[in-house]
């Protein structure tokens, strides 16, 4: 399983900018161990309600990586199922991951994890992360991407245009007795059933135009 270099472990203090839009002087709303240690200060923290990509966009079609873990023990793999919503009258994700993979086993253990968009760019490092298993050595390492920590407790990748910090809610794994359409189980030769998992969007990082 990967460790993150100690070269990747940025600890600079994440600088707001409060100036930099209206939009995003939204701090004192975000509890202080969720801001993020980013790298470069070229990240705000935003309101999930604007966040203005479409979904159907940054998640089926951009992809997206799902990251569970800490900075000290971590997996991640690419997503295109799944959704943002409002559920429990809290902002909520969507992620659909089948027990096959290495990183149900973080997802499994940890009650934060990231989803990590990259605005379309870095899917060749996506493909990667989408076919390879770190169970089976450090895909990470081969994409070139950079591992960051997130407070208090998570990761991401420096490359990301858009991250959100989830904290896990609720699980359930999906039934095939309830498939109304009989077509969908064909997604399953290995019976491997997704197990579904809701987050509470706890932070939203947004990256700033250079
Ligand atoms: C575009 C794309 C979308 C994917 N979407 C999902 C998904 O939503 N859920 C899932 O369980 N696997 C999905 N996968 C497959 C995993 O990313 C893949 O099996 C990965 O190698 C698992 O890595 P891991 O074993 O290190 O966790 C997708 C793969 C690609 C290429």
């Amino acid at each position: 399983m990967p460790r993150m270099p100690p070269a990747l472990q940025p600890k600079l203090y994440f600088p707001l900018d409060l100036n930099a839009g209206t939009n995003h002087a939204i701090i004192n709303l975000i509890p202080k161990q969720y801001e993020v240690n980013m790298k470069k200060g070229n990240f705000l923290t935003i309101k999930p309600e604007q966040i203005n990509d479409n979904t159907f966009k940054i998640i089926g079609g951009d992809w997206m990586l799902i990251t569970a873990g800490n900075e000290n023990s971590f997996n991640t793999m690419t997503a295109s199922w799944g959704g943002l919503g409002i559920l429990w009258h809290k902002k909520a994700s969507f992620s659909f991951v089948r027990p096959t993979r290495y990183t149900y086993e973080f997802m499994e253990k940890d009650d934060l994890f990231t989803l990590t968009f990259f605005g379309g760019k870095h899917k060749d490092a996506l493909n990667i992360l989408g076919s390879k298993s770190g169970r089976d050595g450090d895909k990470i390492s081969e994409t070139g991407l950079t591992p960051v920590s997130v407070e208090p407790g998570a990761v991401t990748f420096q490359e990301a245009e858009l991250v959100l910090l989830c904290k896990k809610l609720y699980f359930q794994d999906l039934d095939p007795k309830h498939f109304l359409d009989p077509e969908l189980d064909s997604h399953y030769p290995e019976k491997d059933y997704h197990r579904m998992y809701v987050g509470e969007v706890i932070s939203v990082f947004k990256k700033m135009d250079n």
